[in-house]
């Protein structure tokens, strides 16, 4: 580009600053083919576009397991393992999904704490997620990740697109949270038998914690307790 815009240049003498506007008059428009968009050919500013159309064989399938990584365990144990997590993953994208369609759509006198709070365990949930599909890809594992193969995988049964009374909100949480810690338990004892301490240690110090954490914050709400006067 240093060349053209030399060329561009008037043969007077002229402030060098004049000669940038014409090197960018004189360049010609490329063709979007990621080829010959400058007169250097080691250097192409275009993007090469919808490479998908042509997109060779995957990096990897999911629901393979590799090898990369040493992190000493035999590949039934990584897989195991990773299949385990896929599941919590799929649940808890699920749950924490469910949070904020709840902060959104909460109704009634408690809307403010129950907004804030749902809230709030939606970020915690966000980063429950995080950590499983990290510690999937760590194990060699592929996480899944988009709604319609979360949608497919979760063990959570589909809830309603409807708004719906604080109480019903709070019990589908529960309910919930229920699903994932009674398969924490079942995964946590599986993964301490095939000896993946870091998959066990993920499952109970974070996500069995966390909901644990958030059954109390929101069962809570349905005790039918007097606000005024004690009973
Ligand atoms: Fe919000």
């Amino acid at each position: 580009m240093a060349t053209s815009a030399k060329a561009a240049a008037p043969k007077a003498a002229a402030p060098k600053k004049a000669a940038a506007p014409a090197a960018k008059k004189t360049a010609a428009p490329a063709a979007n083919t990621g080829k010959g968009a400058g007169t250097n050919p080691a250097v192409d500013i275009q993007p090469i576009l919808n490479q998908q159309n042509h997109a060779p064989a995957p990096t990897q399938k999911y629901g393979t397991v590799s090898q990369r990584l040493p992190i000493g365990l035999d590949e039934s144990t990584r897989r195991e393992s990773v299949t385990m997590l896929n599941q919590l993953l799929a649940d808890t994208i699920t749950l924490r999904d469910m949070y904020k369609k709840h902060h959104w759509q909460v109704v009634g006198p408690t809307f403010y704490q129950l907004h804030l709070l749902y809230d709030k365990h939606y970020e915690e949930q966000a980063t429950l997620v995080d950590t499983i599909a990290e510690r999937i890809q760590i194990l060699g594992g592929v996480a899944v990740a988009m709604a319609h193969d979360v949608a497919e995988l979760t063990s959570l049964p589909r809830i309603p697109r409807d708004r719906e009374e604080a109480p019903i909100q709070v019990s589908r949480l529960l309910s919930a949270h229920q699903t994932i810690l009674k398969n924490c338990h079942d995964y946590a004892k599986k993964a301490d038998e095939s000896g993946d301490d870091g998959t066990n240690d993920l499952i109970v110090s974070d996500l069995m914690r966390t909901n644990e954490f958030q059954v109390w914050f929101v069962s809570e709400h349905v005790v039918d307790s007097p606000l005024t006067r004690a009973e």
